[in-house]
């Protein structure tokens, strides 16, 4: 496996920051992307940690041209749109209704379907609007107090996959099965925002950080963008400070 990219660490005090510096690196990010090519894409982190943010982009004092941004999602529970434990769900209330984008740019995954179906459309859906090569202009991400991200579990079968953008996977641990991107796929972004807050993730994020840890048992390791950038952004509490 090739070295993991050294990523760039950010700790600011408190969730609220982390959250307050990444909307405004993204709609940055987004701009510089949307100025080269006409279109920006934003890959949605699902949980807890990014909802702060996505609740800023809906308050709008950070302005991005949502009419020429494409947002995806990293992964989906196998669960419908309207579940308490869909990440489009959160993504919808927390920002999605409030803020002026076309129905079409907003890129669901179907956790309603059957998990192998919802992840070949969404193969597809990507192949076709990224090509071969190209990936996320913004890949927002988090990570598990077991060093997941996304949907890769430590462990299960995504891990090893090369030759699909998005596949189901089945988390023994959860006793459910996810749609998530892959490796290969979330390795082609350009830039990678990995947030990391709470107490609950100190252990793994000094695991992880120092470079010994095992990637299957700590997938957030796998998240290597070659031609990318790697950010942590964390609050004290994550970073045992
Ligand atoms: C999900 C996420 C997942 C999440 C981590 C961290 O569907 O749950 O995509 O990878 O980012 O589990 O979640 P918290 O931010 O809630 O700690």
């Amino acid at each position: 496996m090739a070295d993991p990219t050294v990523p760039s660490i950010q700790v600011h005090p408190d969730p609220a920051t982390v959250a307050r510096h990444a909307v405004t690196r993204v709609a940055e990010l987004l701009a510089q992307a949307i100025e080269l090519g006409g279109t920006g894409s934003l890959c949605l982190a699902g949980g807890s940690t990014p909802k702060a943010m996505y609740e800023l982009f809906a308050k709008g004092d950070v302005p991005v041209d949502w009419s020429k941004v494409h947002v995806f999602f990293g992964d989906e529970r196998t669960v419908p749109p309207d579940h308490a434990d869909s990440n489009y769900r959160m993504a919808k209330q927390a920002f999605l209704d409030a803020i002026d984008i076309p129905a079409t740019n907003v890129h669901r995954m179907r956790g309603e379907a059957d998990p192998e179906e919802a992840a070949g459309e969404y193969d597809a859906l990507l192949r076709g609007h990224f090509g071969d090569d190209r990936g996320m202009d913004v890949m927002l991400l988090g990570m598990g107090d077991d060093g997941h991200t996304a949907s890769l579990f430590p462990h299960t079968t995504a891990l090893d996959v090369t030759d699909r953008l998005c596949v189901s996977n089945r988390v023994d641990k959860l006793d459910t099965t996810r749609i998530t991107l892959t490796v290969p796929f979330i390795n082609r972004s350009g830039q990678t925002l990995v947030l990391v807050t709470g107490e609950n993730k100190t252990q793994v994020l000094d695991t992880v950080l120092t470079g010994e840890a095992d990637p299957r048992e700590h997938p957030i390791l796998l998240i290597n963008p070659p031609a990318g950038t790697l950010h942590f952004s964390m609050d004290t509490a994550a970073a045992g400070m």
